[in-house]
């Protein structure tokens, strides 16, 4: 059996530790290294590790990174099923094997050193001058060699082979792109006599009381001293338990950091620690005691150009960005990101859910024959990762929980991996969330149960209960966020949960963005891979702007003059808070003042009287908002937390002349059932079985194809009958108009499901300025629309669309009492809602059937005019691409419906 078939995690690897920050002499190898692509492991060269092999034709690789996005090979994304033939624990024959060398120099030897790797995919056989150090699996763990007694002055050389495929790559089933390579950094570190070999940090919280007690591990039996100097300690020997009566405690929402360095003679290093407590007592997951509120993510590490191997800053970027979202807990799926990502959470305050590299879900296509999660040949294995796992990043402070893995069924590995972490670490939980019936998992943990379910585990007693996995940001969505958080809301055993996932993974291609098969995989899954709440770019998609309005920490609600405050922090008053209100009329504000609140404790609920305020002449809206008063080190002053609105006017029907008439469109008005498919669209809610996507039930009905007959005609009316081959009608429309008011009245021939209830209009393609009077700013669909509020907006026609990777029915704006389109000369078109149901508006550049047929956004060639949307009724988003489709209410039905638009003409900048 080959070395990187083999069952083993490897050989020749020094014992897992703690990742240090030392003052030790240490040697970046990141840069530039000569670089081998062989097809298979048979044509990689013989003896590319020795001193005088002749690189000098190779080329040059970055290291870190992945060799498929330098143009050697291709990436290659799956979710499931593994890309190659599941005969474990051997690989195919055509095997990619990248050899990589590094010369470089050192003024001196350095004796004891270790060449550490902080992640190889998948599987690295280690050269130094020649000599073999030896070999390694699991890609997401850092790993270190001895390397000390082949080290010498002057030019060494490192060499590298790296097979794609190998026996790790069983364990590494996560829904994402395959891509190998040297993708984390690769150091020298010294190891001096008498130096530190590992600590673990273990501060606890309790009481108002810290207890701390860090253990050293040294070589040559040194002594380590700890200093704390803001806690007043000084050169206390280690694995000393020192109760602290004034400390203050670390939590994701008040992240305090005592700086500490611990020392022998030889060697300093550096720690952070913070205190805390977890624990399950009384069936909850509790932190110092509180009951936590996770309202989290899954992140995977990806980047569009560089894939895993994060250029630096990328980590930080991804949680200011949370943080600046309200979201504070993450779970690091599937594997440990890089420890950089750790410090950061430390120090800007998350929650972290610390998964360990391990996924067999192709297993599942032999009905889980042969897991490695249960089976003993792979015991090593399994038992490796969690520790290199735990070692690695066992200090720090936002780690509450580590999880063994996603998706591996169950069996004993699980079991031996679980019983090994709780002896190492008892300061921390256990999550498997494979584990339902709490074999050795602290919290019941589940993915993509649709609400009612939910409601019932909130409902009956047991574990704490998170979902590790919910609503599936695939596309436009995920619809129903905040019906799943009323109901964390509601159950104190429900303690939230990590929405499905952080990023869409997209990769960059030239101009477009890539997902599956574009890079001519023969096996792939495709689009699954684009489910992300930011796009690959990191701006965030309309599902992160409403994901920070559901999981709000604070909740305002106004009831006449009265404002209610409540604090669902559990560990922070609102003092760092200033409260403000903005009057507006019409959309346009005409007051703002700040508020008092007095001091609102974690968990309390305050109410203030507001201020009179004036009468306004139009719509009165009354907007409260919870700003940021100071700079935090995620946001600045004024960074808005919470919000509430309230109206205070009803409109006021006005009368305006100058109707316009029809000839000025490009087409008459028709009705519109149809929309182009969202990847939840195009799915069966996962959970009713034997379901029918409704895209298939719409395409079905021929929504996507409607004909329309005229049957009446008489002035200003318009009767046609509406349907599509080979079925009878669908609907009877009416449209009239009576000086510039224009009316649709539907009259369904029988009920059905239908995408969108509407008309569309078609213009001249220069009315791109769009300006409305509704809610916005971004995009709302019936079941995701809490973010968007009431006010007096402006965008082009080409702002207005949300670039979803994988184009798709986009760009609604709701509630619109109003909107004009006009050009660059102020002249154009005025749309008014005047009766009948909620209206909302789209406007393109291609029609509906350009957009569906779209694979990539490149594809969208704006047209020769606009296509404008009004519509009364839309079929709400779900997230049944992974998880359940709209709930009930949020699904349309075909009913008589009557709706009455203005049209006006728009003279220009004259009229003001
Ligand atoms: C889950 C899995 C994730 C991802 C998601 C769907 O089953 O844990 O890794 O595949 O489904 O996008």
């Amino acid at each position: 059996m080959s070395y990187y078939e083999d069952h083993s995690p490897g050989y020749g690897a020094r014992p897992a530790r703690a990742r240090l920050s030392t003052d030790a002499p240490t040697l970046d190898l990141s840069g530039d290294w000569r670089f081998h692509l062989a097809p298979t492991v048979a044509l990689a060269p013989d003896g590319f590790w020795s001193l005088d092999f002749d690189d000098s034709s190779w080329d040059v690789l970055p290291v870190p990174s992945h060799w498929p996005l330098h143009r050697y090979g291709i990436p290659t994304y799956t979710n499931i099923g593994f890309p190659f033939p599941l005969d474990p624990p051997y690989v195919p024959d055509e095997n990619p094997t990248g050899d990589h060398r590094l010369r470089f120099h050192l003024d001196e030897s350095w004796p004891g050193a270790v060449l550490r790797f902080e992640g190889v995919d998948s599987c690295a056989r280690v050269w130094l001058n020649g000599h073999e150090l030896g070999v390694s699996r699991g890609s997401r763990l850092p790993v270190e060699f001895d390397a000390g007694p082949w080290l010498r002055a002057g030019t060494n050389m490192l060499a590298v082979r790296v097979h794609q495929w190998s026996s790790g790559s069983y364990l590494e089933d996560q829904d994402m792109w395959w891509l190998p390579g040297i993708f984390r950094e690769v150091s020298l570190i010294a190891r001096p006599a008498g130096g530190i070999e590992d600590v673990f940090v273990h501060a606890d919280f309790d009481a108002g009381r810290g207890k701390l007690r860090v253990e050293a591990l040294t070589r040559d039996d040194a002594v380590a001293r700890l200093s704390v100097p803001s806690l007043g300690i000084e050169g206390v020997p280690a694995g000393i338990e020192l109760v602290l009566d004034q400390v203050d405690p670390w939590t994701a929402e008040t992240p305090r950091l005592y700086d500490a360095v611990l020392a022998t003679e030889t060697e300093r290093v550096a720690l952070r620690i913070g205190f805390r407590t977890v624990e399950v007592s009384d069936d909850l997951l509790r932190v110092n005691g509180t009951p936590l509120r996770l309202s989290g993510v899954n992140r995977h590490e990806h980047h569009p150009d560089h894939g895993r191997a994060l250029p630096p800053g990328t980590a930080r970027e991804d949680l200011l960005l949370m943080k600046r979202h309200n979201i504070n807990a993450v779970r690091t799926s599937h594997y440990p990101p890089h420890p950089e990502f750790l410090d950061l959470c430390d120090e800007l305050g998350m929650w972290v859910i610390l998964e360990c590299d391990l996924e067999t879900h192709g297993f599942g296509f032999s009905d889980w024959q042969g897991n490695p999660a249960d089976d003993p040949a792979w015991t090593d294995a399994c038992l490796d990762r969690i520790r290199r796992t735990v070692e690695r990043d066992k200090n720090h402070p936002s780690i509450i929980v580590w999880s063994l893995g996603n998706e591996s069924g169950s069996g004993r590995n699980l079991d031996a991996m679980a019983e090994w972490t709780r002896q190492r670490d008892p300061g921390r939980l256990i999550h498997d969330e494979g584990d339902h019936e709490g074999r050795h998992s602290d919290v019941y943990s589940r993915m993509y149960l649709p609400h009612a379910e939910v409601e019932a585990i909130g409902r009956s007693a047991g574990r704490p209960f998170i979902l590790c996995e919910y609503a599936h940001a695939m596309g436009n969505g995920p619809g129903g966020l905040a019906e799943y958080q009323e109901l964390f809301d509601r159950y104190p055993r429900l303690q939230g949960g990590f929405l499905w996932e952080w990023i869409d993974q997209g990769l960059r291609q030239g101009e477009r963005i890539a997902y599956g098969g574009d890079f001519g995989e023969p096996y792939h899954d495709g689009t699954f891979v684009i489910d992300g709440l930011v796009f690959p770019d990191r701006r965030p998609s309309p599902g992160l702007i409403e994901l920070k309005k559901v999981i709000e920490p604070v909740r305002l609600s106004v009831d006449g003059d009265r404002l209610t405050v409540t604090n669902l922090y559990g560990f922070r008053d609102l003092s760092s808070l200033r409260f403000e209100l903005e009057l507006s009329s019409d959309g346009v504000p005409v007051l703002s003042k700040a508020i008092d609140v007095p001091i609102v404790e974690p968990g309390e609920t305050v109410e203030v009287g507001l201020p009179s305020l004036p009468e306004v002449d139009g719509e009165g809206w009354l907007t409260v908002r919870a700003l940021l008063a100071t700079d935090e080190p995620w946001a600045t002053a004024g960074h808005e937390i919470a919000w509430t609105q309230r109206q205070v006017r009803k409109p006021l029907q006005t009368r305006v002349p100058e109707p316009v008439t029809f000839d000025e469109f490009v087409s008459i008005p028709r009705v519109e059932l149809w929309r182009a498919p969202t990847s939840n669209d195009l799915q069966a809610a996962m959970t009713e079985p034997g379901a029918v996507p409704v895209a298939e039930q719409w395409r079905e009905a021929g929504l996507h194809r409607l004909q329309h007959r005229v049957i009446e005609t008489r002035n200003g009316h318009l009767r046609t009958r509406v349907g599509s081959a080979p079925h009878p009608p669908l609907l009877t429309a009416d449209y009239s108009w009576a000086s510039e008011e224009f009316t649709v009245r539907i009259e369904p021939d029988r009920p059905l499901e239908i995408a969108r209830l509407g008309i569309v209009l078609e213009l001249p393609s220069d009315l791109d300025q769009v300006e409305w009077f509704g809610l916005g700013p971004g995009e709302a669909y019936p079941d995701s629309r809490t973010a968007s509020r009431i006010g007096r907006y402006r965008a082009t026609v080409d702002e207005l669309q949300t670039p979803y990777v994988v184009p798709q029915e986009n760009g609604a704006r709701a509630g619109i009492r109003w909107a004009e389109l006009t050009r660059a000369d102020g002249t154009g078109l005025r749309i008014e809602a005047v009766d009948g149901p909620e209206l909302s508006m789209t406007v393109r550049r291609w029609s509906t059937e350009a957009l569906a047929a779209a694979k990539h956004t490149d594809e969208l060639v704006p047209s020769d005019r606009l296509y404008l949307h009004l519509d009364v009724g839309h079929y709400g988003l779900g997230s049944a691409s992974c998880g359940p489709g709209a709930l009930p209410a949020y699904r349309l039905e075909l009913a008589p419906t009557v709706w009455t638009m203005r049209f006006r003409r728009v003279a220009g900048p004259s009229r003001g």
